[in-house]
């Protein structure tokens, strides 16, 4: 039997690969083939649904998305929380610009970095208390992760059970998704066992849970739920959780992934109440919006208990790419940025104004909204259900399309303002009748009158009128 021959001296052929500048030029048919093929098929169901297949961008910048044929899109969605400086802030752009023609290096595991080292000194000035040790990584999920293990590995064996709320997101990696409290998402993985779950901002269950429970040891929460559907706890709330937990030696970890980083109008939402956490996480944009990264920040006493002998030290040392160089000096530029623009006094202006906008616009249309809530530029518009309002026949037609449009306006809603008015806002994972409005930092008031101006003309065509617009220039429009 003859052996296969190998050949050693050749090189391997070439396989077909894009090329950077071919990436650039696919049309939206091929893109969508391309991710049906490779990405995630299913997910083209919804986008398919929402008009939004048919979209190619071609730049962003400021508040804008600019389409391949010529579409400026005005971004009230902000990329859940992720474009906080806008698209291509010019400051940070630069800064990023001038770290490549300095040829500085990015991998930092080897020596100890100067980038990572001043962002995380950065973050230490700005969190409040003894917030003061910084772990790097590159998601929201990453920092929820390092958060977690921080207070358990404080906690030890003995006090690791961790309770956490209702509705609550933190995330989708295999630890995390355990206190991420969506059936859809825990689908039928193998959880962490050692867990509690309370209704969001009920500190009653709060307590009966401590008081009965001394297995728990971490409390971790959203200080605004996001994915909830832009939910609050009472007033009072956190100041009594604060209190608790010292009682009973419980850390907590608030997650302000999504509703930190100035977008309230404070630096952290929890500093409203005057409290401050035993471990905290931030993500999304503090990459600045150009760079993946996410920060984890415990009291120093904490960390130390943790992770800080030298036995213990490299239990938690960073992962590969956590501490990146051009993340990190993006990350530095953003939180420069952020002071020196006053984006936080914008936040909460601009938010103030929206806000009392939408109020009105509530009034104005009592049938189809139903409620405004939020803080800054983290807003949720409330629709009312449909499902029992929508004419029979409508009814019928949605449900062969989608099982989730029918009782929720926020499907055609969004769709429509893109397809009319060259808006995009956000959906919401856990309530299907909330729209999330949260626009980059940068926004104008200008740019609010215009969102609201799209709303209200949108809304005013009422609810048949908008599903059969819908049904006729979204569902079965071709091309
Ligand atoms: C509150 C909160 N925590 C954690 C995460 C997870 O962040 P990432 O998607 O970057 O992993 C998110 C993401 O939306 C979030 O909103």
């Amino acid at each position: 039997m003859s052996m296969p021959a190998f050949k050693t001296d050749a090189a391997p052929a070439r396989p077909k690969l894009y090329s950077v500048e071919e990436a650039k030029q696919l049309d939206a048919t091929t893109v969508r083939e391309l991710f049906t093929a490779h990405v995630n098929p299913g997910q083209v169901h919804f986008l398919k649904l929402l008009g939004f297949d048919k979209i190619i961008v071609d730049r962003a910048q400021g508040m804008h998305y600019i389409t391949r044929d010529g579409r400026k899109i005005l971004d009230f969605f902000g990329g859940f929380c992720s474009v906080a400086f806008g698209h291509n802030h010019p400051r940070i752009v630069a800064a990023r610009q001038k770290f490549q023609d300095e040829n500085r290096h990015e991998i930092c595991m080897a020596f100890m970095s100067q980038y990572a080292s001043a962002l995380a000194a950065n973050l230490a000035t700005i969190a409040p208390g003894d917030l003061d040790m910084v772990f790097l990584g590159s998601t929201g999920s990453e920092a929820m992760e390092a958060a977690l293990k921080v207070a358990e590995q404080a906690q030890g064996p003995a006090r690791s059970k961790i309770l956490h709320a209702a509705n609550s997101f933190h995330g989708k990696t295999k630890g995390v998704l355990s206190v991420t409290d969506s059936t859809l998402y825990q689908s039928q993985f193998k959880l962490v066992e050692n867990r509690v779950k309370v209704p969001f901002g009920d500190i009653e269950a709060v307590r009966q849970a401590l008081e009965s429970d001394p297995a728990i040891g971490i409390v971790v929460m959203e200080t605004i739920q996001g994915g909830g559907g832009i939910v609050e706890a009472p007033e009072g709330f956190w100041r009594e959780l604060r209190a608790l937990c010292d009682k009973h030696g419980v850390l907590w970890v608030a997650d302000e992934v999504q509703c930190g980083l100035g977008r309230t109008g404070q630096f952290f939402a929890f500093e409203r109440d005057g409290v401050v956490p035993d471990v905290t996480a931030l993500a999304k944009a503090l990459g600045g919006s150009k760079a993946a990264m996410g920060a984890m920040i415990a009291r120093r006493e904490i960390y130390m208990k943790a992770y800080g002998k030298p036995k213990t030290a490299l239990i938690h040392a960073q992962a590969t790419f956590g501490g990146m160089g051009e993340a990190c000096i993006s990350a530095i530029e953003a939180l420069n940025v952020l002071y020196e623009e006053d984006l936080m006094g914008n936040a909460q202006r601009q938010g103030d104004y929206l806000i009392e906008k939408l109020n009105g616009l509530r009034a104005k249309h009592p049938s189809l909204l139903k409620e405004i809530r939020g803080r800054g530029l983290m807003i949720g518009i409330e629709f009312n259900d449909i499902s029992e309002t929508m004419p029979f026949g409508l009814k019928h037609m949605v449900a062969l399309l989608d099982d989730k449009l029918k009782g929720s306006l926020c499907g055609f809603i969004g769709a429509l303002l893109l397809k009319d008015y060259d808006m995009l806002v956000a959906f919401t994972e856990y309530n299907r009748n909330v729209i999330r409005l949260e626009p980059p930092l940068i926004v104008t008031r200008e740019q609010c009158d215009e969102f609201i101006a799209a709303l209200d003309d949108l809304l005013s065509r009422g609810i048949t009128k908008i599903v059969t617009d819908y049904l006729r220039k979204v569902a079965v429009a071709k091309g």
